[in-house]
């Protein structure tokens, strides 16, 4: 029995305890916090076949429009995966949740017309690995979509994230770091940066260290190999 149970194969990611509290807290943080909005914005005028790095709880399912043929939904994550699934059954386009992590994606390369990043970019334990591996599974000219919290434009708060993320943040948060320069990476991984905005989260409320944000988007240029 010990020996079958050891067959099973271990999830890229194991965050039980965080897992269970991100369900909770986001879907709250949709509904009073307005980051559905957020969600609604990032994923306006996708179309093709999608696919959604880290989608957590399924929070974005509900928000594709019926332009998308397909999305490929990974989650490493049990729990969450589990509650994507359930997630995708009432979305309005066609979601498949799999499981997989952002630095070795289960899938062919240049297979989707969109790559989607939502609060996830800040946890993969490889930053410029992940982004080669979006930029490994979009056609050219395929955009990727994101909305992160990342590293302050402010001296004072930067200094902040950077202690927090060398301490306790990554332990309290499944693995989340608060001082990325997402889209300084972005570029960094060959990205056309295209359209974005900065802004804070929560709107008029109090500093944390997850309040600046970057929504936007990013193009696999045309005419380069991976
Ligand atoms: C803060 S949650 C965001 C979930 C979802 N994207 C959203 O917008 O609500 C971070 C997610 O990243 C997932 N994650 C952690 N490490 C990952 C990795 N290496 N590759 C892909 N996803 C990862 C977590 O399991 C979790 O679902």
């Amino acid at each position: 029995m010990a020996q079958r149970d050891s067959k099973v194969p271990k999830d890229a990611v194991h965050h039980p305890l965080f897992a269970r509290f991100y369900a909770k807290m986001s879907v709250s943080a949709d509904l009073k916090g307005g980051i559905a909005a957020y969600r609604a914005e990032l994923l306006e005028g996708l179309s093709g076949r999608v696919i959604e790095i880290g989608a957590g709880n399924g929070l974005n399912f509900a928000h594709y429009p019926a332009t998308v043929s397909e999305v490929v939904a990974l989650e490493p994550e049990r729990t969450l995966r589990n509650l994507a699934a359930e997630a995708a059954l009432r979305a309005e386009v066609p979601v498949d949740v799999v499981p997989g992590a952002a630095e070795a994606m289960p899938v062919k390369s240049e297979g989707f017309d969109a790559a989607v990043a939502s609060l996830v970019l800040c946890t993969v334990r490889d930053l410029p690995r992940a982004l080669s591996e979006i930029r490994r599974v979009l056609r050219p000219g395929g955009e990727l979509r994101f909305f992160e919290h990342g590293i302050a434009e402010g001296r004072g708060l930067a200094t902040t994230q950077r202690v927090l993320d060398r301490t306790v943040w990554p332990l309290l948060f499944g693995g989340c770091h608060t001082a990325r320069d997402t889209v300084a990476a972005i570029e960094e991984a060959g990205f056309e940066l295209g359209a974005h905005r900065r802004f804070r989260v929560p709107k008029g409320g109090p500093q944390l260290p997850t309040s600046p944000c970057v929504l936007g988007v990013a193009r696999r240029p045309q005419d380069t190999d991976r």
